[in-house]
């Protein structure tokens, strides 16, 4: 999805501004482009592409060494990826600059209007009319053209602007696309993003909806939507710069499948008293009267936070006994839901910017739910619209395709559940304190699967020209089916398909014969027998079995192709670990069919549209 990051200081900015957007890459993005102010007049360059191919336009050969400007990732939305709708935008006279996250819903009439009285437009975007509305109301002052100009738009916006005749500022504001002040010392940053500039500053200031800020070189003014000064209190990144980058390994996402086990310890930190048998979660703010009272949980989130979400459905039905219903974000907006103040409502979204989430969750709130949010993203949008949360200290996550976010999610919705399960007296301390000790040690179960990645690998490399993938589980291992299959599709492009195991003879069966691949997730529960008829089903129709089992099943090793073997865990704790061997099938897959693993084809990290 779009980045922005803007500089404002002694450096040359184009430098400084390539270095940031590279760090933006991570988002997704098809095009992207640069201006600065140099004496009264704008240098902007942009174009369609990777950066690693437009570097020299934009770095090598950049023309002006001047130390104010501003730059842009572009996802395409409204318009094609091309050079003219590459932002930033500028004006009828390219005196100003916009560089824009988020959409203009009401563009087309705003166009209309603007083209009537006189406005020349030179892209397809929706963007685009920002610069023509500032430029319609300014008479000198930038801050009051942009205030302006904000005040007519419909729908989301981060923007960050300069102007010719202003090369001592940066004018930027947002309305429900995030954006964030840097401070430095004699040099000042905006950006969409903390990981942009991380490498400069981790002092930030998060602009909340409706404000802007003036940044120059010598200091920062936060203003609201009347333009009135506001104060801002700013807060320091506790994420390592050198934790968003690579360490070695070949991808991001490898490296974040192998941080696995510590985000858990991150996870589960501070959080457990083993000997009280007990469970905090500190910034979960709900009221005792508040747990008694629910009567029902709905999780709402998309992709991979969803699956999330479903395995979270198993574990509070069975540790609180409470009904819970997943709902896609994008679905549960828009039909009537039925929540009320019995409800309540838990969000999960590892960038806390995902459009229908956030829009869900102001459903939810409207008709009086209660909504806890479980969230990686610090400060995010999502941290600002929910009654309680529970972050999931995941730290930055850069691949697109989203693994140790899922398995912080898991560990976070098993501590909520403990939590809740005691509380509600379900669950006995016993109980509580046997399955701390158990969550502890997950971590070290978790290294010895990644041990297992060459192995991995070899049975990955027999399946590259599958054309396409069915994904059975059951119980608790449902979900890790689904999220198996959505790795696998979205990273290495093959078709899958998960079902729970009881379902495939239902349909599916008639898709299976010698060349698809069934990679059934049955270690040790209540429903293994039940799966093993499942998968005989697919032996007695040649289909090629590879499983996901416990250490030691001989039973499954006559059955199926390949087995990846997993430490025994309870129940409940098995998705946290299946899920892993899964994660690495997918990146085997993709790599070896030499794809881009990090950034898959038409894909983004963060995804603010609807
Ligand atoms: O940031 P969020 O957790 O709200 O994102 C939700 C989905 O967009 C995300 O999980 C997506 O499905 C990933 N590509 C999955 O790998």
């Amino acid at each position: 999805m779009c980045g922005i990051i803007g500089y404002i200081g002694s450096k040359p900015a184009n430098e400084v501004i390539f270095d940031g957007l590279t760090r933006l890459e991570y988002r997704g993005y098809d095009s992207a482009g640069i201006a600065v102010v140099d004496k009264h007049k704008i240098h902007v360059r942009k174009d369609i592409g990777k950066l690693r191919n437009i570097r020299k336009l934009l770095l090598d050969e950049f023309e002006s060494t001047s130390s104010i400007g501003i730059g842009h990732t572009r996802w395409a939305t409204h318009g094609r990826p091309s050079a003219f709708n590459a932002h930033p935008h500028g004006d009828c006279h390219d005196s100003i600059m916009v560089a824009h996250n988020g959409i203009i819903e009401n563009f087309m009439k705003l166009r209309r209007e603007l083209a009537a009285s006189g406005h020349t437009f030179k892209s397809e975007t929706d963007s685009e009319v920002l610069a023509h509305l500032i430029e319609a109301s300014y008479q000198g002052d930038l801050k009051q053209a942009v205030l302006q100009a904000v005040k007519s738009v419909e729908g989301a916006y981060a923007i960050a602007v300069i102007h010719k005749d202003h090369p001592d500022k940066i004018i930027c504001a947002r309305k429900e696309s995030p954006l964030i002040v840097g401070l430095g010392k004699g040099e000042n940053f905006v950006a969409s993003d903390v990981t942009a500039i991380l490498q400069y500053t981790r002092q930030v200031v998060y602009l909340d909806n409706f404000e802007g800020a003036e940044v120059s070189r010598e200091g920062i003014k936060f203003f609201n939507a009347d333009g009135n000064d506001v104060e801002k209190k700013s807060v320091q990144i506790d994420w390592n710069p050198v934790a968003a980058e690579k360490g070695g390994f070949s991808h991001f996402m490898l490296k974040e499948i192998f941080e696995q086990p510590q985000v858990i310890r991150n996870t589960i930190g501070g959080r457990t008293s083993e000997e009280e048998g007990k469970i905090y979660l500190e910034e979960l703010k709900l009221t005792g009267p508040d747990i008694y009272r629910t009567q029902r949980i709905v999780m709402v989130a998309c992709g991979t936070a969803y699956y999330a979400g479903c395995v979270g459905k198993y574990l509070l039905e069975s540790l609180v006994r409470i009904p819970v219903e997943c709902d896609l974000a994008s679905e549960f907006r828009y039909r009537s839901p039925l929540v009320d103040a019995n409800t309540l409502v838990i969000a999960i979204s590892q960038s806390g910017e995902t459009a229908d989430t956030l829009a869900a969750v102001k459903e939810a709130r409207k008709r009086g739910a209660k909504v806890l949010g479980i969230v990686n993203a610090k400060e995010s949008s999502l941290t600002r619209e929910v009654d309680g949360l529970v972050y999931i200290h995941a730290g930055p996550e850069i691949g697109v395709a989203s693994t140790k976010a899922y398995i912080a999610m898991l560990t976070a919705l098993t501590l909520l559940a403990l939590m809740l399960g005691k509380i509600r007296s379900v669950l006995t301390p016993e109980y509580v304190q046997e399955k701390i000790r158990e969550l502890k040690i997950l971590p070290q179960q978790i290294e010895r699967v990644l041990d297992r990645k060459d192995a991995i690998r070899d049975i990955a490399a027999t399946c590259l020209d599958a054309r396409s993938f069915l994904y059975l589980g059951r119980g608790f291992n449902y979900p890790t089916a689904l999220e198996g299959a959505l790795k696998l599709k979205e990273i290495s492009y093959i078709h899958a398909e998960a079902y729970a195991a009881g379902e495939m003879k239902h349909g599916p069966i008639a898709l299976i014969d010698h060349e698809m691949p069934v990679m059934a997730i049955v270690t040790e529960s209540d429903v293994y027998d039940k799966t093993i008829s499942n998968l005989k089903e697919v032996q007695a129709r040649s289909g090629r079995l590879l499983a996901i089992a416990t250490e030691g099943d001989h039973e499954i090793t006559s059955l199926t192709e390949h087995v990846i073997e997993v430490p025994r865990v309870s129940d409940i704790f098995s998705p946290i670990i299946n899920v892993v061997p899964l994660q690495l099938f997918a990146y085997y897959v993709a790599d070896l069919r030499g794809l881009d693993v990090d950034q898959p084809r038409n894909l983004a990290k963060s995804v603010t549209v609807e």
